[in-house]
């Protein structure tokens, strides 16, 4: 039996290079190793307003991306979340043996609710439903982006808890997977914070279904300094080194070789070289794109997934109820 991983990603925009580079790059790179489940958590989406035609689109378009980016839906399973009403359904059971203090506690809850004009009570109860998402497959690795460290930590000491109050066997504890560089891409206008695919100022990403044109554009616009040296110095130069890491994690290449090649020559070049890049990983995974939002292959992934995933959710669902008493 291989071992089990689970991640998702939120339809609350389209991918950035970012989400790509932290953590779906990932996702058809491990399915051969592990028995992989991938979500679209459109119910974590709903945490913060969104428009209902908007949010639709969206998911059906993160779900063409996640096979466009090669997940293969004959190894992993890929569904989307509101389709299977187990993951709402042990949440409750997560936040009823979960402290306010702790959620409260979550940088991502702070960050978000600093934002909102009212605060949803769902942007607080977030992490109990990722919680959900992740032992509801007996997930034992979670490969995420470095922002997730937190909310991993939590499910691993909610996973402690219940099984010390319930039952040692009653749930699988998870670890996360970082990955070794690009777990945190920066702002292409802000190197100081991360690069959200919400952001209100799109110039501050690069979505997976820009245009090569607007790709090229956005990093040879991206903020850098005035000392037009091309190095990696992450506290004197973090846009460069942004771009840098950026550079290396989608080429493979060490960025002391980047570096070296860049000696004596402004940011010009190498930010043009830079947009090459990154345009040569996301045309073919944008034509693939393309071609599965237009047939009607997806529908009927999507529908297979959901049966496939309800089935695990399902079982693991009754253990916890049982486990509590509500069986
Ligand atoms: P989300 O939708 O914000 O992001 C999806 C994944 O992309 C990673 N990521 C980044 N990595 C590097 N640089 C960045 N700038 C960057 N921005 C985002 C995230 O770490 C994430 O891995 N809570 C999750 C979704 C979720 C989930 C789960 C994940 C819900 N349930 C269960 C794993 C397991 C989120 O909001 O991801």
């Amino acid at each position: 039996m291989k071992p089990t991983i689970f991640s998702g990603v939120q339809p609350s925009g389209i991918p950035t290079i970012g989400n790509y580079i932290g953590a779906m790059r990932g996702f058809a790179q491990l399915q051969d190793d592990y028995d992989a489940t991938y979500c679209i958590v459109n119910q974590h989406a709903i945490t913060v307003p969104q428009d209902p035609e908007t949010l639709r689109q969206m998911t059906r378009q993160l779900a063409a991306l996640y096979i466009a980016l090669g997940i293969d839906p004959k190894k992993s399973t890929i569904f989307v979340q509101s389709d299977v009403p187990a993951h709402t359904q042990a949440a409750w059971i997560i936040m009823c043996n979960t402290g306010i203090g702790e959620l409260e506690r979550m940088t991502q809850y702070k960050d978000k609710s600093s934002k909102q004009e009212s605060v949803g009570a769902g942007l607080l109860v977030y992490p109990p439903l990722m919680v959900a998402d992740i032992v509801l497959y007996d997930a034992q690795f979670v490969p995420v982006g470095d922002d997730q460290k937190q909310h991993i930590e939590l499910a691993r000491d909610f996973v402690d808890r219940f099984n010390a109050r319930y039952g040692e066997d009653t749930l699988v504890k998870p670890e996360g997977i970082f990955p070794k560089a690009g777990g945190r891409v920066m702002s292409l206008q802000d190197p100081t914070s991360k690069m959200s695919k919400s952001d209100a100022n799109p110039k501050s990403y690069i979505s997976m279904l820009d245009d090569p044109k607007v790709i090229t554009k956005k990093i040879k616009g991206a903020v850098t300094d005035s000392l037009g040296i091309v190095q990696y110095d992450k506290i004197n130069q973090p846009a460069i080194a942004n771009l840098l890491e950026m550079y290396s994690v989608l080429t493979d290449e060490s960025i002391e070789s980047i570096v070296a090649r860049y000696e004596g020559q402004g940011y010009g070049n190498f930010k043009g070289d830079l947009a090459e890049v990154v345009v040569s990983v996301l045309e073919p995974i944008q034509k693939r794109y393309e071609e599965l939002l237009a047939g009607d292959e997806l529908d009927k992934i999507l529908e297979e997934g959901a049966i496939k995933a309800s089935e695990v959710a399902n079982r693991t669902l009754a253990r916890m109820e049982k486990a509590i008493g509500l069986k």
